[in-house]
């Protein structure tokens, strides 16, 4: 039986591949989640696991030297997945320290850990690894409508957020340089789906037009990003992990772009075309809802990825398309009504305790 330790497994990517990990593998792996429970971190998101017994959480930080070294002692780990960050850009811009702290001297942390835990004299410990969740960010922005992201595209990042991420990245290539530390990274576009925290563009919107508050797009609506089906990244991450190169980095995305505006048309449609015709919140479900705010600052053109070499080397293809995805995505957040209050209450920050009290 492998040994997953899977950080930030309470964030939205996290709980959603922790469960598409347990759908595939059942019985045949441990997860070992560990998560400090920032705000974006939601055990509500993990209710379905928490009681198998394959299944152990951990809420520590992963910047904590002691506890993370403690972990890989006290338990064989065969496989980390790194999801932990901070990973909001408008934060970013508030307040870059927590980001840099987080997501470059967090994964320091966890490199090294790993390292110790899997040195041997002549090399590692046999089918140990390690995989960097990384994001298409790192690349900066692409300004002209056409152009990809490649693996081998220069990394020019340009918020707080994207400049840490990068900086973690460059960490995880000078553990594979200089000490041949069995790693891969992969630089995911755009995820969107269920348990997405209501501070990203998608949920946000669905939830405001739910509310019949005013939807606030930034700048003329006319930035790109290449979305993907938060399953898809999972299913990804779980193919890199078997079947990547090690040291190699792998872009996941699929070809799958779109203007904001485009979006949040598509959302106002889809859950005027959803709701029963009597439901009272269908009475303001229009483009009046829509509001043209300040830009966001540095605020990149487009991001688009170039997956080639994922599906060359590992077969991995997306099997959600958007048109399906956005639904049922549309359809998770208006079936889960009571996570969203949750959230947006700050209640769900509440379970933790009583859960495991
Ligand atoms: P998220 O904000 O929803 O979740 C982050 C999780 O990390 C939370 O559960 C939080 O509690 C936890 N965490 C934060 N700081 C921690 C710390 N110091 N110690 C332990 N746990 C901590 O993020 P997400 O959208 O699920 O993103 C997950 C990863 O995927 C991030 O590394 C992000 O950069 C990357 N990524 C995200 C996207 C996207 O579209 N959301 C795309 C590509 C890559
Ligand atoms: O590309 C991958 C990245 O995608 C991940 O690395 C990040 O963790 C993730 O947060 C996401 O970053 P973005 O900045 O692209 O996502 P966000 O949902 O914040 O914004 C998407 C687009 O929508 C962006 O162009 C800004 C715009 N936007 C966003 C919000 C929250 C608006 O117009 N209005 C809004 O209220």
């Amino acid at each position: 039986m492998k040994t997953y330790l899977v950080t930030g497994g309470a964030g939205f990517i996290g709980s959603n591949y922790i469960q598409y990990m347990f759908g595939k593998y059942k019985e045949s792996i441990r997860i070992i989640n560990v998560d400090c429970l920032t705000y974006a971190g939601n055990l509500e998101n993990l209710v379905s696991v928490e009681n198998r017994e394959n299944y152990i959480f951990i809420k520590e930080d992963i910047c904590s030297k002691e506890a993370i070294h403690n972990i890989f002692k006290q338990y064989d780990i065969d496989r980390v997945v790194h999801f932990a960050a901070e990973s909001h850009v408008d934060r970013s811009i508030r307040n870059p320290q927590i980001f840099v702290n987080t997501n470059v001297m967090g994964t320091l942390n966890l490199l090294d850990a790993a390292k110790c835990a899997w040195e041997t004299k002549g090399g590692y410990k046999e089918d140990k690894k390690y995989l960097q969740v990384s994001t298409d960010e790192v690349y900066g922005s692409l300004e002209e409508e056409t152009g990809y992201f490649y693996e081998t595209t220069s990394i020019d990042p340009h918020s707080p957020y994207s400049a840490s991420k990068a900086s973690a990245d460059m960490l995880v290539k000078a553990y594979i340089d200089t000490f041949h530390f069995p790693a891969n990274i992969t630089r995911c576009s755009n995820n969107y789906g269920p348990y997405q925290f209501p501070e990203k563009l998608i949920p946000l919107m669905i939830n405001n037009a739910l509310l019949g508050k005013k939807l606030p797009v930034y700048g003329d609506g006319k930035n790109v990003r290449d979305w993907l089906y938060v399953r898809d990244h999972a299913k990804a991450i779980d193919m890199v992990m078997e079947q990547g190169r090690l040291g190699q980095i792998y872009n996941v995305g699929g070809h799958n772009e779109k203007q904001n505006l485009e979006i949040v048309n598509l959302i106002i449609e889809t859950l005027a075309e959803l709701l029963p015709a009597k439901d009272p919140r269908k009475e303001h479900l229009n483009r009046d809802l829509i509001r043209y705010v300040e830009d966001r600052k540095g605020h990149d053109k487009r991001y688009a990825i170039a997956p080639e070499k994922i599906k060359a080397e590992t077969g991995w293809e997306p099997e959600t398309m958007f048109a399906e995805g956005i639904r049922l995505t549309i359809e998770w957040y208006l079936n889960n009504q009571k996570w969203m209050s949750h959230v947006t209450s700050g209640d769900y920050q509440k379970y933790y305790l009583e859960m495991y009290r």
